[in-house]
């Protein structure tokens, strides 16, 4: 098994005025290719903090990043904004999809973006949308969708690039307990198949459907 992700001895601090808050201390996370891993936290562990550097969406003050093979701290802003769109699929808790399109359009999205012909990018959509069981709904736009379709095409739209690592940010936090049930359900299957994913929660239930569950408790990593 190789890493997809390691972390070492990763510090973060916030700075306002004189005073200097220590978010993340220390940390050491690796994770392996194919792993479906939860961190769970409460409000104000640190979580999103964590996230935005795993995400590469921000560095840390101190430690190394490795990622896909690449070390992450040692990267250009630039370099960082490649490495986050070759190797990272996003999934966000409000799903931030594009309201004035249609799911195709939001799903082709990111490959229009890398500069793909029309035709190939909307076949590799309609794949995607099709994993996610939506292939009925590829013309409507996203108020015309329930919440957990919406999570569904967010994940259509971050499968669509074939991320090496998928980063799902408090995934079901909007959704009922049903629908966030499903979406989990999704993850574990799209695990099976592969894919390596990362969420954080809050959420001790939300948090089990991993195969690992790691705590980060104000600032500190708790690795079983
Ligand atoms: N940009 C910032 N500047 C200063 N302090 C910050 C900043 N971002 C976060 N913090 C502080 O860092 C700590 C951790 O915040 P973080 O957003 O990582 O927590 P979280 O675990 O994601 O919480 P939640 O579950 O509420 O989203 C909090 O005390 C927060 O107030
Ligand atoms: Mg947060």
């Amino acid at each position: 098994m190789n890493n997809m992700l390691k972390l070492h001895k990763i510090n973060k601090e916030y700075h306002m005025g004189e005073n200097r808050l220590h978010v993340l201390k220390d940390i050491d996370f690796t994770v392996q290719e194919g792993e479906f891993v939860s961190v769970l936290g409460a409000s104000g562990s640190g979580k999103s903090t964590l996230m935005h550097i795993i995400g590469c969406m921000d560095q840390p003050d101190s430690g190394s990043y490795c990622l896909a093979g690449q070390e992450v701290t040692k990267c250009t802003p630039a370099q960082l904004a490649v490495l986050r769109n070759e190797k990272i699929g996003f999934i966000f808790q409000k799903y931030h999809l594009l309201p004035q399109y249609t799911v195709l359009q939001n799903v082709m999205m990111p490959l229009l973006i890398r500069g793909l012909g029309r035709e190939e990018a909307q076949q590799l959509a309609d794949e995607s949308i099709g994993r996610v069981g939506l292939q009925e709904r590829l013309s409507h736009r996203p108020n015309e969708l329930s919440g957990g379709q919406q999570q569904r095409v967010a994940i259509a739209r971050a499968l669509v690039t074939k991320p090496a690592l998928l980063l799902a940010d408090e995934p079901t936090g909007a959704l009922d307990a049903a629908t966030g049930k499903e979406i989990l359900q999704l993850f574990q299957e799209l695990n099976e198949e592969g894919k390596t994913i990362i969420q954080i929660t809050h959420d001790l239930t939300v948090a089990k459907a991993a195969s690992r569950l790691v705590k980060l408790n104000d600032g500190v990593l708790e690795c079983p």
